[in-house]
């Protein structure tokens, strides 16, 4: 593991918000597995069970704080010689957001502003990664897939937020860091990664299809679909990280060209309907059941977004390891291992994904 992506994560000082939430567990695991110094800061450990209490991977500091608290956040680069940020810290939920719309747009906004603002005045950090999501373009829902210079938009606050955190990592891009002045006035990279639906043992969270219908297959109770048509491109949760980490990979090695937004999301534009998942999900675990009761006052939810993904393919060629089919099997059989055995499957599925990448002779496994 430590040799992939050039072997330029060994002993690198990376700090990682949203280290408790789902994606945030994953890629812990991965840096920790390729020698980082992984410095974890969330405000909460989210659901219960959690993938990052099971993991228990070890870090240089789990520091428990808000990203609105920009004192705090200013505090961490003082205290460590940071390398590199990972910004996946977020309220990450669509219906959540309808709900809670100012905490949704203070965090996903303003955090994201706070963390760029807290470490860019500090030389050891050559960058950031900031997360955001398929959701920050402006869906036409026109069956077209989106590229990187698609307009940026949203429905329902959380997807307005994450277009919000996109345009405020453009302004700071263009106002202090432009590439045009990089190596000369500056030393500073701000990419950011755009990928949605993405599935994967150890999410718990509320209102999302698979953590849903699994909770509920180990009470022995059936789950009400809200939408059994929506089609999603739906991809296994290493997809984007190994794309966080290319971008992260080129930050380090002062790569400018990645100082953009990029999409990450299934190759050939894999789409498959709720129906499609669950009916898969079905023939791996039994136990999971479903029910499609008729839906009064329905939020509005987005109809299908397909990235189009060829910057990444081309310029980071980065592309995806396992298709759809893949992705679902690996993510139920996590889930139905953790439920009768108490085993987490975490260390076989990245494993099982780097070996494939491998075979697939992807350059970020050298
Ligand atoms: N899971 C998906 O399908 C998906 C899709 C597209 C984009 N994303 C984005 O990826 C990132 C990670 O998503 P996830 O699914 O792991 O989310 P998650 O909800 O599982 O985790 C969110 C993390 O952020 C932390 N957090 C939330 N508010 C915070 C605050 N104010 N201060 C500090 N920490 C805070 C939580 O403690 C947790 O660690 C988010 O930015 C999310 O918007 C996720």
């Amino acid at each position: 593991m430590v040799n992939l992506f050039g072997g330029i994560y060994k002993n690198k000082t990376i700090l990682l918000t949203g280290n408790t939430g789902f994606k945030g567990s994953w890629m812990a695991y991965w840096l920790n597995k390729m020698g980082a110094n992984v410095i974890g800061f969330s405000n909460t450990i989210p659901t219960e069970p959690n993938h990052f209490k099971l993991l228990s991977s070890p870090y240089l500091a789990f520091i428990k704080g808000d990203i609105n608290d920009f004192k705090q956040l200013k505090n961490i680069f003082t205290n460590y010689k940071i390398d590199i940020v990972f910004h996946l810290a977020a309220q990450s939920l669509v219906r959540y957001s309808y709900r809670n719309s100012l905490e949704t747009f203070q965090t996903n906004v303003m955090g994201t502003a706070n963390v760029i603002e807290a470490c860019k005045s500090y030389p050891s950090v050559k960058g950031i990664v900031i997360v955001t999501s398929d959701k920050c373009y402006e869906n036409f829902e026109d069956d077209r897939p989106y590229n990187e210079t698609d307009r940026m938009g949203g429905y329902d606050p959380y997807s307005a937020s994450k277009g919000c955190a996109e345009l405020v990592t453009n302004s700071y891009r263009r106002s202090f860091f432009p590439i045009t002045e990089f190596g000369k006035k500056h030393h500073f990279i701000l990419a950011s990664g755009r990928a949605g639906n993405v599935i994967g043992g150890g999410d718990w969270s509320e209102d999302r299809l698979i953590p849903d219908v699994v909770k509920n297959a180990f009470k022995k109770l059936s789950t009400e679909i809200r939408n059994p048509k929506a089609t999603r491109p739906w991809q296994h949760v290493l997809e984007p990280i190994s794309g966080y980490l290319v971008l992260g990979q080129k930050i380090l090695n002062s790569d400018v060209v990645v100082s953009d937004g990029w999409n990450f999301g299934p190759q050939n534009n894999e789409t498959r309907s709720v129906l499609e998942v669950l009916t898969k999900s079905i023939s791996i675990w039994p136990a999971i059941k479903f029910d499609t009761p008729a839906q009064e006052n329905i939020l509005h939810e987005a109809k299908l977004l397909r990235l189009d993904c060829t910057k990444s393919n081309l310029i980071l060629n980065w592309i995806p390891v396992w298709n759809t089919e893949i992705a679902i099997e690996k993510t139920i059989l996590w889930y139905k291992n953790y439920y009768e055995t108490g085993v987490l499957n975490t260390e076989g599925d990245l494993t099982n994904y780097v070996t494939n990448a491998k075979k697939l002779n992807y350059s970020w496994t050298k």
